[in-house]
């Protein structure tokens, strides 16, 4: 077992649930699961227990405030990358070009950005905090909806995202994964149960929430992110009211946020090919190729199929459309 596997399992295994938690889990509908023994259905989403925890305290006691900006995503859709993103975005000022001194140098984006259910957030105690989530829209503490602090969302095709957390799951060698073939993770995943699954319902949610509320959500897709980065990260900064001026455009600013975020940039981070997380996650784990429509090498056209078909029916009545 290596140091990762060892911690990580622990945690998802023997997290120290207080006497509430515990009855909640024993009374919501559970299903195996190669996350951790039992995933667990929480207003409509699927939990292993110790992220499922996390949800529960941040739900009593995250206090958003008005000028807080909250990265979402589903997993595996390209949440490290937005994180660094809207960090570098918002804190430009205190780092001059060329950046050859930046936090994200020394930092993986998980670090510098908590995680809303993570427990962590009481470590961000800047203005704005920049905190990220995967909870879904409905299950998000009051504080997050009920404030006027702002959500970017970053959505991603199922098929790439699905492959994404198979080659995370398999890196991180969960022993609940011994044995797990593709067949039945792809079977899971169509059916919801996987983490904050339904995937499709994740997304949906908040894509309608950010056509019916403009300015408190903004819907990115990674692959138009990949595409035209010049025009989403200007967007994103005009979202966050923190546009770019023009001088700061002359001066290479934004050019040089898109180089120091890339994939390229921060996959070759000694912080991001060595270093740990606080739950013992290797930071190497967060990056690979970052492909659109990578999923072909991985996926049998059956298995493509199948989440093909599930992806149609989850949209029937829904304008709303993937990228590829
Ligand atoms: P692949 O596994 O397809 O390569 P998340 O950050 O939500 O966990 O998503 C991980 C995915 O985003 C991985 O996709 C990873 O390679 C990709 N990724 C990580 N950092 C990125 C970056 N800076 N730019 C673009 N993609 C990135």
């Amino acid at each position: 077992m290596t140091n990762s596997e060892t911690t990580l399992s622990k945690l998802l295994a023997e997290s120290e649930f207080n006497q509430e938690c515990k009855e909640l889990l024993s009374s919501l509908p559970k299903d195996k699961s190669f996350f951790a023994e039992y995933l667990y259905q929480y207003e409509g989403f699927w939990y292993p227990p110790n992220l499922l925890e996390g949800v529960l305290y941040s739900q009593k006691h995250f206090q958003a405030r008005d000028s807080d900006i909250i990265v979402v995503s589903s997993p595996k859709s390209g949440t490290t990358w937005l994180k660094a993103l809207v960090f570098a975005l918002i804190y430009r000022q205190d780092y001059q070009t060329p950046l050859e001194s930046h936090p994200l140098l020394d930092n993986n984006p998980h670090t510098l950005v908590p995680f809303v259910e993570g427990f962590n957030f009481h470590t961000q105690d800047t203005s704005p905090g920049i905190f990220s989530t995967h909870i879904p829209l409905g299950s998000l503490p009051e504080s997050i909806k009920d404030s006027p602090c702002k959500l970017v969302y970053c959505c991603r095709n199922p098929k790439d995202a699905f492959v994404s957390l198979w080659h995370f799951m398999k890196r991180l060698a969960l022993k609940e994964m011994a044995g797990c073939t593709m067949e039945e993770m792809v079977r899971g995943f169509c059916r919801g149960s996987s983490v904050y699954g339904p995937f499709w319902d994740h997304a949906l949610e908040y894509w309608k929430e950010s056509r019916e509320n403009p300015g408190k959500v903004l819907f990115v897709m990674y692959e138009e992110m990949r595409e035209q980065p010049r025009e989403w990260v200007k967007r994103i900064a005009e979202f966050l009211e923190c546009s770019f001026t023009k001088e700061e455009i002359d001066n290479g600013v934004l050019e040089d946020i898109i180089k120091l975020c890339s994939l390229e940039n921060l996959s070759k981070l000694e912080v991001n090919q060595k270093g740990k997380l606080v739950n013992g996650m290797e930071t190497k784990a967060f990056f690979r190729e970052g492909e659109i429509g990578g999923w072909r090498d991985t996926l049998t056209p059956l298995l493509a199929e199948e989440i093909d078909k599930t992806t149609e029916e989850k949209l029937i009545g829904s304008s709303f459309r993937f990228f590829c």
